[in-house]
C-alpha cells in the first residue's frame, strides 16, 4: 500500500524558513519551452531577445552539453540569468540528472545565486516520486538558507520505462510539480523502442488496409507517441498540473513537428520544446487555440450563461459538457490573448 503525507502535512514548507508551497499553479502561458545551451555566449547574450519571442526561456546543461562543457554552461547559465530581463517569460534551467556528478553543483550553486530569479527546474530521467522528494527537500534548504521568497517549481521529463509506470506519482508527488514534458529519444532507448528519431512518427509503424483480391492495399502511419502521452496527460490533468510534448529533433521537417505538437495541443498539452528557431512560430500556433473555435466556443458560452440546460447552435447540440469544454477554449485564449497582442487582434479577445 502507497504511504502518503495527510493532506495539510503536504502543504506545508519541507524546510524553516522555505516558502510555503503554492496551493494553485502560477497561470502562465507556457506555449514553447526554448532550450538555449548556455556555454555558447553568442547565444547566451541574445537571451534578452529571445524573452520577448517565447514564453519561456531555458538554459540547459543535460544532454547535448559536452561533459567538457558541464561547467561552463552552468556559469554561462548564472551569468545569463544575472544579465537579461525576462521581462514576462519565464526562466527555467534543465538540470543533469540525479546520479550524475555535475547535478549537486547544478542546483546548489545555480538557487544560491538566482534563485529568485528562476521559475522551474526541468529534471530529466525521473523514474518515481522518489526523484521528486530529493529535489524538493533540497530545494526548501537552499530556498530557506538564501531567503528565496516564492518556491522554485519541479517540471519532470517523461523518459524512461520506469518513469511511465510511476507517472501518476510522479504527477501528485509534491506541491512543486509544475508539470512533465514527454522525453522521446530517452524514453525509446529506455524501452528498446527501434527508432533513432527524436519524436514523431515511424513510416514503418502503420496499420495495413485487409487485402481484397490484387487491389493495392493502403496502410497509414500511427502515431508512435499516442499512449505515452495520453497517459501523461490524464496523470497531470488528475494532479492539476501541466503536460507537454517535448522535443521534436527533424527541424527540416516542419509539417512533421507542427502535426505532432498539434495532437498534443489536441490531447491537451499546453507546449512543447523548441530546440530550434524555426519551431518558435510553430509552437506559437499550434498551442495557441483557434480563432474560428474560440469563435465558436464564445457562442456556446453567449447561449447558456449559467452553463446549464441544452440548446442548438448551428446543428450541433450543446449542453453543460459542451459549456464545459467551451469554457477549456476560451479561457486559454484569454491568457494567450492576455499576452500576445496579435492573437487578441484576432480574436476581439
Ligand atoms: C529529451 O530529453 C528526450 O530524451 O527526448
Ligand atoms: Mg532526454
Amino acid at each position: 500500500m502507497a504511504v502518503e503525507k495527510t493532506p495539510r502535512k503536504f502543504f506545508q514548507p519541507l524546510a524553516a524558513g522555505a516558502p510555503a508551497p503554492y496551493r494553485d499553479l502560477p497561470v502562465r502561458v507556457e506555449r514553447m519551452i526554448h532550450f538555449v545551451p548556455p556555454h555558447i555566449e553568442k547565444l547566451r547574450a541574445r537571451a534578452g531577445d529571445l524573452a520577448r519571442e517565447v514564453d519561456v526561456v531555458l538554459g540547459n546543461l543535460e544532454d547535448a552539453v559536452p561533459i567538457e562543457a558541464k561547467e561552463a554552461a552552468r556559469a554561462g547559465f548564472i551569468e545569463m540569468a544575472r544579465a537579461t530581463d525576462f521581462g514576462s517569460a519565464g526562466l527555467w534551467t534543465r538540470i543533469n540528472s540525479l546520479n550524475s556528478p555535475w547535478v549537486l553543483d547544478d542546483i546548489t550553486q545555480i538557487v544560491g545565486a538566482v534563485g529568485d530569479k528562476l521559475d522551474v527546474i526541468m529534471l530529466p530521467k525521473v523514474e518515481g516520486p522518489w526523484d521528486i522528494h530529493y529535489l524538493d527537500q533540497l530545494l526548501a534548504q537552499l530556498e530557506a538558507r538564501h531567503a528565496i521568497g516564492r518556491p522554485i517549481l519541479i517540471h519532470a521529463i517523461l523518459e524512461t520505462a520506469e518513469g511511465v509506470k510511476n507517472v501518476d506519482s510522479i504527477a501528485t508527488a509534491s506541491p512543486r510539480m509544475h508539470g512533465m514534458s514527454l522525453g522521446p529519444a530517452d524514453l525509446a532507448a529506455s524501452r528498446a523502442m527501434k527508432t533513432t528519431r527524436v519524436g514523431g512518427g515511424h513510416p514503418e509503424y502503420k496499420v495495413l488496409e485487409d487485402a481484397a483480391g490484387d487491389a493495392p492495399r493502403v496502410s497509414y502511419q500511427q502515431d508512435l507517441w499516442h499512449y505515452t502521452v495520453a497517459k501523461m496527460v490524464d496523470a497531470c490533468a488528475a494532479a492539476g498540473i501541466k503536460p507537454f510534448y517535448g522535443p521534436f529533433g527533424d527541424f527540416s521537417d516542419p509539417a512533421a513537428c507542427e502535426a505532432q505538437f498539434r495532437n498534443a495541443f489536441l490531447m491537451g498539452c499546453a507546449g512543447a520544446w523548441s530546440l530550434h528557431p524555426s519551431q518558435i512560430a510553430i509552437a506559437k500556433r499550434v498551442f495557441s487555440p483557434d480563432p474560428a473555435e474560440v469563435a465558436f466556443a464564445l457562442r456556446i458560452l453567449e447561449a447558456m450563461p449559467n452553463g446549464t440546460g441544452a440548446v442548438m447552435i448551428d446543428g450541433k447540440m450543446q449542453d453543460d459538457a459542451t459549456w464545459k469544454q467551451a469554457k477549456v477554449m476560451v479561457d486559454l485564449a484569454r491568457q494567450v490573448a492576455a499576452k500576445d497582442p496579435d492573437f487578441a487582434a484576432k480574436t476581439g479577445l
